[in-house]
C-alpha cells in the first residue's frame, strides 16, 4: 500500500478569493499547497478591465506570505459591454490569462453577467483568433427550468452551438455536476476541458438536504443525484487530460451561509488536497492523482508544469470545524470530519 504520495506541485484551476480583508486571510490557504491558482473576477464590482485585473493581482501577490511562491492567474468578467480589444490587449501583456462567462443571475456576484451568450460571439470570435481561454459557468438561469437540470439544459442550448461555433476556442467547461458533462466534454475535442470539484466528488444533493438542511453543502452547480457523483469520480480518476482539479472553494462567512437566505459557495481551499486524495486513494486510483492535479491543467491551458513537489501521506487529518477570517467564523470543507490524508508541505 502506498504510504506516501510526492507529485508536482498542484495549481488550482477555478477559485474565489474575494477581496480586502477576507481575501488577505484566505490567499495563505491557496498558497500553501498550490503553485498558481485561476482567480474567478465576480467581486462587486467584476474584474472586468485590463486594469482592474491588474490592481487586483497587485493586492493578492501583496496577501502571500513572505517567502511562499504563488502565482495568481487572472480572469476577464465578460459582460454585455466587453471590450475585445482591451481582453486581447490584456492577454498580450500577461494580465489576463482567460475570460469568464457567467450566464446574469447564475450565482453569487453573476449579477453583471452575459444576458445572452449569443450576443458574446464577436468577442468569442476575437479570444479564438488571440488563443484566449474561454471559463464557463454551464448553467441556464430560466425560472421554468428546474435547478438540478440546469447545467443539462445550458449543453443543449449554449455549449454545444458555442464550441461548434468556435473549433478552435480552448473552452474550460467549470465545476461540472453531471454525468451529461463529463459526456459532453469527453466527446468532444481536445480543446474542450472540464475543471471538478473536490465536493461534486464526495457528496450527492442528499449531502444537502436530508436530515435538515444541510448549509454547507450548498453551492453552485448544485450536487446532483449519485449516479452524477458516480460519473465524475470515473472522469476525474480514470486519467484523461480532459479534467483537472479546480476546488472553486468560494469563502462565505458562517452568518452568510446559516442564514434563511444561505449563500452559495463551499469553502475547499484548507484542506483540498487532503480532499482530493481521499477520493483517488478509495477509487484506487493513487496514480491519476498527479495528472488531474498537476498535469493536465498547465497542458491545457498551455503552462509550463511546476518544478517543485509536494508530498501527502497517510495519516488522519482532523478538519477544523471552524477556521476564522477576519476575526469572523468560517466553515472549511469537511469541517468537523477526520481526512485519511495529511499534506506535509
Ligand atoms: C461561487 C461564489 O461564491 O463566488 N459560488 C458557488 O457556489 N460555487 C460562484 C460560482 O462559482 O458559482
Ligand atoms: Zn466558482
Amino acid at each position: 500500500m502506498t504510504d506516501r504520495l510526492t507529485i508536482r506541485r498542484p495549481d488550482d484551476w477555478h477559485l474565489h478569493f474575494r477581496d480586502g480583508a477576507v481575501m488577505r486571510d484566505v490567499v495563505p490557504y491557496t498558497a500553501r499547497q498550490f503553485a498558481r491558482a485561476i482567480v474567478m473576477p465576480n467581486l462587486t464590482p467584476p474584474v472586468t478591465t485590463t486594469a482592474l485585473a491588474a490592481a487586483y493581482r497587485d493586492r493578492i501577490m501583496a496577501a502571500v506570505p513572505e517567502g511562499v511562491r504563488f502565482t495568481p492567474l487572472m480572469t476577464c468578467y465578460l459582460t454585455d459591454s466587453t471590450d475585445a480589444e482591451d481582453l486581447a490587449r490584456g492577454a498580450a501583456e500577461g494580465v489576463f490569462t482567460a475570460a469568464k462567462i457567467y450566464p446574469a443571475n447564475a450565482t453569487t456576484n453573476s449579477a453583471a453577467g452575459v444576458t445572452s451568450i449569443e450576443n458574446l460571439y464577436p468577442v468569442l470570435a476575437r479570444m479564438e483568433a488571440e488563443d484566449i481561454v474561454l471559463c464557463i459557468h454551464g448553467e441556464v438561469t430560466d425560472h421554468d427550468i428546474d435547478v438540478f437540470d440546469r447545467e443539462k439544459a445550458f449543453i443543449d442550448s449554449h455549449l454545444r452551438s458555442l464550441v461548434a461555433a468556435f473549433p478552435k476556442l480552448r473552452v474550460v467547461f467549470e465545476h461540472i455536476t453531471t454525468s451529461d458533462a463529463v459526456d459532453f466534454v469527453n466527446a468532444a475535442g481536445p480543446h474542450v476541458a472540464a475543471t471538478i470539484t473536490p465536493q461534486h466528488l464526495h457528496i450527492n444533493r442528499n449531502a444537502m438536504l436530508v436530515g435538515g438542511i444541510q448549509p454547507h453543502n450548498y453551492c453552485l452547480p448544485v450536487a446532483k443525484r449519485e449516479s452524477h457523483r458516480l460519473a465524475l469520480r470515473a472522469a476525474a480518476t480514470g486519467g484523461s487530460p480532459k479534467f483537472f482539479l479546480g476546488t472553486d472553494s468560494a469563502p462565505h462567512l458562517r452568518s452568510a451561509k446559516e442564514s434563511a437566505c444561505g449563500c452559495a459557495g463551499i469553502f475547499g481551499a484548507p484542506y483540498a488536497l487532503e480532499s482530493y486524495l481521499t477520493v483517488f486513494d478509495e477509487e484506487g486510483a493513487l496514480d491519476a492523482f498527479e495528472g488531474f492535479a498537476s498535469l493536465h491543467g498547465p497542458a491545457f491551458y498551455k503552462l509550463p508544469v511546476n518544478e517543485d513537489t509536494v508530498t501527502l501521506e497517510r495519516a488522519q487529518t482532523s478538519v477544523p470545524r471552524c477556521l476564522h477570517v477576519t476575526g469572523e467564523e468560517i466553515v472549511p470543507w469537511h469541517g468537523g470530519q477526520t481526512l485519511g490524508w495529511r499534506f506535509l508541505g
